[in-house]
């Protein structure tokens, strides 16, 4: 029998005045804005590795699969009801390794290179292919306009690690520039791209402390610097982000901007944002699919350290740029599972062999037990689709409790990017030949979407408490998480119930406001293990119907395992 906490603090209190029945409550204050939520809290990644690009996004004009421009339709249409805010390429440590000019111009005449990946484990194993040998179809144009077929701003990534940074700002005259303007300008126009790409995010490295380059954080500031004092903007207002912390690690944090600021905190005008990575995964058994009710619940308990890495590096950076001029851009979260359900074998779904060696003591503490037992394999679908895995019900949770921290942090995280979009790690998409199904994730980011925008105003959820443990560590999970925000009339509010077996009856208290009528969407399923498959693609969906809430106090029984969101009109 699992042991259960309370969290006494809140709910405690709240429990004497309202309702004895319910065993917990949620109270928004709908007076306390913490800030606006910006769109691109619900960003996307996308790299070359495994099935992502080829053949999760491109299959190329001639394929018998529908496309667009080569560009798979069915990824295209499902995006499109998204509103997908930014989208982020080509990586990820790809990035680091990656020419934009062999992906220009003629694609018949492009170069063919080793891709970054080839040696993982797991890719020299997977059949040749496009995920082993780059054949550059898929290049700068080529991602334009797929961000342009969504709706999404693009965000590149720039190579800190083996390119100079002339070519960083020739990347940017061949995509900003205006035709007739720069020859590198004429170039794109005459690859059928007259209008300027307009591209306003740019990553300056990706992982430096890793893959990107394994510098110092003092290093890797005088590298940031060197690389951005002098941009071409031609009209753009350039938003650089910087290559943040791996998880924990608040040292390089510390060191990148007592370094960066070293000359004049003028510095700070620089950057734009401050990106941090975050994985979780389980040392138990650790696949996405086949998990025990504790992996349940040590791996949502990990996902939800998410608040402390935001809330610590926060703090870390305002030793420095007190005014907080840069933001967090968490530009890749998301579960890592052990490998094992991929739908293709040549989508990776390996492993990071420079992470461990590049750990310090920090991430020891906190992460090196999950890297450790990813690397297991011999579950695997299909070998070449590096990475993929098939989210579940579990996933779903761990997107919503995810996307609920960054809501409540929305005056200090900028953007964010769920690593990956299709046929990889945490994704909203699976493909395969002509195949297409969308995963949990999918339906929470359309869930969330009406907090976009918004304001986000303070909540208090409290809920009893799980344990989790693994490995001797043990955590605490909250019961119930979720955020709150408000549009005009309408307030949005989601919340997770993490028990995986039983119902929450919970009372929901308005101060400041009165609701005249609600609308309730849920996603849940009696299996935690439910997912959406090629052959049975509606097992996980979500269900919408009326919900009857009058005035300030109002109860609602979350259903065990669920993602829920009310959107209340208030009176
Ligand atoms: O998302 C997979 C990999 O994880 C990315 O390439 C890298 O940046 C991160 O470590």
């Amino acid at each position: 029998m699992r042991r259960r906490d309370f969290l006494a603090t809140a709910a405690g209190l709240l429990a004497a005045r309202t309702a004895r029945a319910a065993q917990a409550h949620i109270e928004v204050f709908v007076d306390e804005p913490i800030g606006t939520i910006s769109a691109d809290l619900h960003g996307h990644f996308t790299e070359h590795i495994g099935g992502v690009v080829y053949d999760g996004i491109w299959v190329g004009e001639d394929s018998k699969i529908p496309n667009i421009g080569g560009i798979r339709a069915s990824l295209v249409e499902a995006l499109r009801s998204l509103k997908p805010p930014v989208i982020r390429w080509p990586g990820g440590c790809f990035a680091d390794s990656y020419n934009w000019r062999d992906g220009i111009g003629p694609r018949a005449q492009r170069p063919r290179r080793a891709n970054f990946w080839i040696n993982d484990p797991f890719m020299v194993k997977a059949p040749d292919g496009p995920q082993k040998y780059e054949p550059n179809w898929f290049g700068t144009s080529e991602f334009v306009r797929f961000c342009r077929l969504t709706g999404a701003q693009p965000y590149l990534a720039a190579d800190l690690r083996s390119l100079p940074p002339k070519d960083f700002y020739e990347w940017i005259d061949y995509c900003n520039a205006p035709a007739g303007l720069t020859s590198l300008a004429d170039q794109r126009a005459a690859q059928g791209d007259k209008d300027p790409f307009g591209v306003r995010f740019w990553g300056v490295g990706n992982e430096s402390w890793g893959c990107g380059g394994d510098f110092a954080p003092d290093e890797y500031a005088v590298e940031f610097r060197r690389y951005t004092a002098w941009l071409p903007e031609f009209g753009v207002k350039l938003a650089l982000i910087g290559s943040g912390p791996n998880g924990g690690d608040i040292d390089w944090t510390r060191r990148f901007f007592a370094k960066f600021t070293e000359k004049g905190k003028h510095a700070l005008h620089q950057m734009y944002g401050w990106a941090l990575h975050y994985y979780c995964g389980t040392s138990g058994k650790g696949q996405a699919v086949d998990f025990t009710v504790d992996d349940w619940y040590s791996l949502l308990a990990k996902s939800t350290r998410m608040e402390s890495l935001i809330t610590d590096h926060w703090a870390a950076m305002g030793e420095i740029d007190t005014e907080h001029r840069v933001k967090l851009v968490v530009d890749e979260w998301g579960a890592w599972h052990k490998s094992g359900t991929e739908v293709h074998p040549a989508y990776l779904f390996g492993q990071m062999p420079t992470m461990g060696e590049i750990d310090t003591e920090h991430r020891v503490k906190l992460v090196v037990d999950e890297w450790g037992a990813w690397h297991k394999s011999g579950t695997e679908v299909h070998p070449a689709y590096l990475f993929g895995q098939m989210p579940t019900v579990r996933d779903a949770l761990i997107s919503a409790l995810t996307l609920d921290t960054f809501h409540r942090h929305a005056d200090k995280v900028a953007m964010s990017n769920a690593a990956q979009l299709i046929n990889n790690l945490h994704c909203l998409f699976l493909a395969r030949e002509d195949q297409f199904v969308v995963t949990p994730n999918y339906h929470v980011f359309r869930m969330y979407a009406a907090h976009r925008g918004a304001q986000a105003v303070r909540a208090l959820f409290a809920a009893p408490a799980h344990p989790a443990q693994e490995n001797q560590q043990h955590w605490s999970l909250a019961g119930l998480a979720g955020s709150a925000s408000l549009q005009g009339k309408t307030l949005a509010l989601t919340a997770v119930n993490t028990d995986a077996a039983q119902p929450l009856e919970t009372e929901i208290i308005l101060r400041g406001a009165s609701a005249r009528s609600a609308r309730l969407s849920t996603l849940a399923h009696q299996d935690i293990h439910a997912h959406n498959t090629f052959s049975n693609p509606n097992v996980v969906q979500v269900r919408e119907e009326a919900f009857d809430a009058q005035g300030s106090v109002f109860t609602y029984r979350f259903p065990p395992a669920s993602v829920n969101k009310l959107l209340v009109e208030l009176g």
